[in-house]
């Protein structure tokens, strides 16, 4: 065979590509570098997912200490082998009970959550139906199923209904569909049309898996999801995903549902079965946080009154923002590099916010996006409206 004359030459640089790759990123302002935070910072942060302010409550960060001491730093082994303690089991029970669900199963990540139950419940011959606005992990879970994925237009329960009908007519189709999406979509904070999905669901015998990682501790009463604010909660064909790590302030994941698919994840999901638990610290943290969310309900309200009025004085002050469902505010900036130098410019103001650049945003539309944590005071809020409509980009 002829050598290929653009094949690596020996002596040459391997990763010689990479340095491409890196020049093209910068000439399209899409650099990404790290960026250390001290303990203490005088910015106001409104880029956390800490959306009720609990990663540094004391009783959350005391639970995550004792648990430490207690059980150790960390969870020594896979979930079936020495990485189950008590603290794994009464979060499973306590959060399942909380959310309405008959079961949960607690994972290392929201991610590793949520590739366990897409793979779990498909299998090659099935078919998943994904809203075009689904988080990185629910498509790389519909990538790794080896299931057909059919991806709809986002929002649109007649789309869900027309590829579940479809599905049918395919030669290879063995009958077992799962529709899955977000509650609240990261990018803009709008949330997903869940009864509609449902109901698509219910036509055709398909499964609705929904991960409420922006939902927890935000929506429904007393913070206990958008499934529970939807009356799907428990329902016998839904399973949940959520992370610990965003209003629970801790770290991890789990997946709630009927006892039945909690028990087959537990026996086949391969990012649970070959996974170090998760670590006790987090586990008693998020521990702390729900019993904490249980007790003070009303810190979910705050978060929404919060995000509500955020939107409101940003819009007055002539910026262009999506109505939030929920605790995420993204306001549209005009460009990568604009959305890069505006969060600077927020920074220098004293306040931390996101930005979001392509590939982060399926449209290609940058944003800043803001975290509307529920423990801000209305002094926080005027001193963050105040720094972003200030730096704003003119036109
Ligand atoms: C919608 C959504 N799902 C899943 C995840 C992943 O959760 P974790 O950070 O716990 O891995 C995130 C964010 O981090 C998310 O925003």
């Amino acid at each position: 065979m002829p050598a290929d004359p653009a094949a690596a030459q020996p002596g040459t640089d391997p990763f010689a590509w990479i340095d491409e790759a890196r020049e093209r990123r910068r000439s399209a302002g899409l650099v990404r570098t790290l960026n250390p935070r001290p303990a203490d910072s005088d910015l106001l942060d409104l880029a956390s997912n800490d959306y009720l302010g609990l990663a540094r409550h004391p009783e959350v960060t005391r639970a995550a200490a004792a648990a430490a001491h207690r059980w150790g730093a960390g969870a020594t082994g896979s979930r079936l082998v020495t990485g189950t303690t008590e603290l794994h089991a009464q979060l499973e029970g306590e959060l399942a009970e909380y959310c309405g669900f008959e079961a949960a199963l607690v994972l290392s990540s929201g991610y590793a959550a949520n590739l366990a139950a897409v793979t779990a419940l498909t299998a090659p011959g099935s078919l998943v139906v994904s809203d075009a606005g689904n988080h990185a992990s629910l498509i790389d879970g519909c990538r790794l199923s080896r299931a057909r994925t059919a991806v709809v237009p986002h929002g649109d329960p007649e789309a869900v209904h027309k590829a579940l009908d479809a599905a049918h007519a395919e030669p290879d189709y063995e009958g077992r569909a799962v529709v899955v999406s977000d509650s609240v979509f990261s990018v803009d904070g709008d949330s997903a049309p869940l009864a509609g999905y449902a109901t698509a669901c219910r036509a055709h015998g398909a499964a609705l898996l929904v991960d409420d990682a922006h939902g927890l501790g935000v929506l429904g009463e007393g913070g206990r999801g958008a499934l529970h604010a939807a009356g799907l909660a428990g329902d016998r064909d839904v399973v949940a995903t959520m992370t610990l790590s965003k209003s629970l302030g801790s770290q991890g994941g789990a997946v709630l549902g009927p006892a039945k698919v909690i028990e087959h994840l537990v026996n086949t999901a391969r990012t649970f079965i070959f996974d170090t638990g998760l670590a006790p610290a987090a586990a008693g943290g998020a521990l702390a946080a729900l019993r904490l969310l249980r007790r003070e309900p009303q810190r979910a309200d705050r978060a929404r009154a919060v995000a509500r009025e955020l939107h409101r004085r940003l819009t007055a002050g002539g910026l262009s923002a999506v109505l939030p469902d929920a605790a995420v505010v993204s306001v549209r900036a005009p460009s990568p590099e604009a959305a890069v130098r505006w969060a600077a410019d927020c920074r220098a103001a004293g306040l931390r916010v996101g930005c979001f650049r392509p590939p982060s945003v399926p449209d290609g539309i940058s944003r800043l996006r803001l975290t509307a944590r529920g423990d801000l005071t209305d002094r926080q809020i005027d001193e963050a409206v105040g720094a972003i409509l200030s730096t704003a980009p003119t036109a």
